[in-house]
């Protein structure tokens, strides 16, 4: 497990980035946090460490967003307004199964049953003062 504060939205993306080139092709990456705590901007450095560009805005009434980067395509499924593990597995069944790319699970604790056991949770708080504590699980 890792613990890592960050004090701006760059410093919190610089930590997704880090964390992305890790990260073998077919990663589950399961982000936790409430409203505004940094998860999309945590996606944004996900992104861009597998060598896309930045384009991970808030995907509000998208389930799935797809990014296309230099190692292969990464999958953000934001599970916020989703009601049932079913719609998810309908909607997205060849991405939560890629082998090629990385799937982030926005709200992954909203359906503990779509996360993969070897997932790598991602836990983001706020503490304050434009502060956030990001814990990282293998
Ligand atoms: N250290 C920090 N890390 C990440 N975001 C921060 C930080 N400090 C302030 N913020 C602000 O918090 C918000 C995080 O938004 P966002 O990433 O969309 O959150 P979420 O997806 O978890 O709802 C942004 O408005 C960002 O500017
Ligand atoms: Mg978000």
């Amino acid at each position: 497990m890792s613990i890592f504060t960050t004090a701006s939205p760059d410093e919190t993306t610089a930590i997704g980035q880090t964390l992305a080139g890790k990260l073998p092709h077919g990663s589950t990456i399961a982000l936790r946090g409430a409203l505004g705590a940094g998860k999309t901007c945590f996606t944004r450095g996900l992104v861009v460490g597998w060598g896309g560009s930045d384009m991970a805005t808030s995907p509000t009434f998208t389930l799935v967003h797809e990014y296309s980067t230099q190692r292969g395509p990464v999958f953000h499924l934001d599970l916020y307004r989703a009601d049932t593990a079913e719609e998810i597995w309908t909607a997205a069944y060849d991405e939560l199964n890629t082998s090629n790319g990385l799937v982030i699970l926005e709200w992954a604790d909203r359906f503990p049953e779509l996360v993969p056991a070897e997932a790598i949770h991602v836990d983001i708080t706020d503490i304050g003062k434009g502060k956030r504590r990001i814990t990282i699980t293998p």
